[in-house]
């Protein structure tokens, strides 16, 4: 196909890169009419959202709850994730401060938008979740990357905030649990990572989008900091509703009034009937279906982190939640682009090579996700294997 040339194509649009994780889905799906694929690339988890959730959604539509609904999202959900802060977290937060979005990225969108002037830089990890880098762009502003490791469990300390701080930071994005990397963040160091950026004037924004899926402990939210930091969440993991499109953000009441304003002109508002999904999803009912999946998910980390140590794909770090294993492959290639394609051509087991996600050391690394069942797993692991010991 030729591409009529784009002379007005902006210098934003033209820096964003790809999102290399959904090239690689896109190759392995195409891969998949010819014969047999494991993903392990998908940033989504493999459970369909539970039968109750589609039903609230359906019985809305069916009475009409098809129309616009205040920018803000709807007062019932909003108040389930009132309740739901002082029941799981014992944080009371205003619900004056929670808006319902179009997922975290929404969220993400409209804080960045929020806070950051062209020139700006947000300081997060090297390794993090690219459309950060995306969303900055799009403000004319950018991520203030450092570079982190397994010494940090590849997190953020305040230390390295203050170290890294520059005139241009406007604020720090922290993700706890992180992707790639599926760990978290010590509350303690949260803390005192608040603490740093309150002194200098800046902002902290957390992501808690993997925060239901923990294993072995329960973290607080960074809503017990203070109520001036944002939080940003959605319904895509821990509830498996990623096609919903459903997230919220929770944001210092002084900013909320020029957030809802850009929400009513970027979005309008969420989904009607994703937004009375949600209200499900909040039940405890609900709870009780995820709870299993999430013990599912922990099953399935505990039986892949030693099956690829033992395979020289090093974990350096066992990850303590998401659903992601950030692996240093420097074992047996340090280019893991070339390494995932290949691996995916040979095998049809499809990975994320670390380029997606930074700079540092991301030729060393591969992203793989625990979004399949436990038999493909195994399947998925032994091709693996076979295809190290061919090469
Ligand atoms: C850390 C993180 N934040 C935000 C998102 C966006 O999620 P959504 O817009 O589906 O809620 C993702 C998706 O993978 C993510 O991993």
């Amino acid at each position: 196909m030729t591409t009529t040339p784009a002379p007005f194509l902006s210098t934003r649009a033209r820096e964003i890169q790809p999102f290399y994780a959904v090239d690689i889905y896109r190759q392995a799906l195409a891969l998949s009419e010819k014969g047999r694929t494991i993903l392990m690339c998908v940033g989504e988890p493999d459970f369909t959202t539970p039968e109750r959730v589609i039903r609230a959604a359906m019985e809305a539509a069916l009475r009409g709850e098809t129309h616009y609904t205040m920018p803000m999202g709807i007062p019932p959900l909003r108040r389930a994730l009132v309740q739901h802060y002082r029941e799981r977290y014992g944080v009371e937060v205003d619900q004056s401060r929670v808006l319902v979005t179009a997922g975290a990225s929404g969220a993400l969108t409209l804080a960045f938008s929020a806070i950051a002037e062209p020139g700006d830089e947000i300081m997060m990890a090297d390794p993090a979740y690219p459309s950060n880098r995306a969303c900055l762009l799009a403000c004319g502003a950018s991520a203030g990357l450092v570079p982190v490791g397994a010494d940090t469990r590849f997190q953020l300390t305040a230390e390295l905030v203050a170290a890294n701080w520059n005139p241009r930071t406007r604020g720090v994005m922290i993700a706890s649990p992180s992707n790639p990397t599926g760990t978290t963040i010590p509350h303690e160091e949260l803390a005192a990572i608040h603490q740093v950026v309150r002194d200098r004037g800046g902002v902290l924004l957390v992501d808690e989008i993997y925060h239901g899926l923990t294993y072995g402990h329960r973290p607080p939210s960074a809503l017990s900091l203070g109520d001036d930091v944002f939080v940003v969440n959605s319904f895509s993991k821990y509830y498996c509703m990623t096609g919903w499109r459903l997230g919220w953000l929770v944001a210092p009441a002084a900013y909320v009034p020029a957030i809802e304003r850009m929400q009513a002109h970027f979005f309008i508002c969420p989904a009607a009937p994703s937004q009375w999904a949600g209200v499900a999803a909040l039940e405890p009912e609900s709870t009780a279906i995820f709870e299993q999946q999430r013990a599912e998910l922990q099953a399935r980390r505990d039986f892949l982190v030693p099956t690829l140590n033992a395979m020289g794909l090093r974990v350096a770090c066992e990850p303590d939640g998401a659903f992601y294993v950030y692996v240093d492959i420097t074992a047996h290639s340090h280019d893991s682009w070339a390494f995932a394609t290949e691996l995916l051509q040979a095998t049809g087991v499809a990975v994320t090579p670390g380029r997606d996600f930074g700079v540092h050391r991301a030729t060393e690394h591969i992203r793989m996700s625990y979004t399949s069942s436990m038999a493909q797993l195994r399947e998925g692991t032994e091709a693996i294997g076979a295809f190290l010991q061919r090469r």
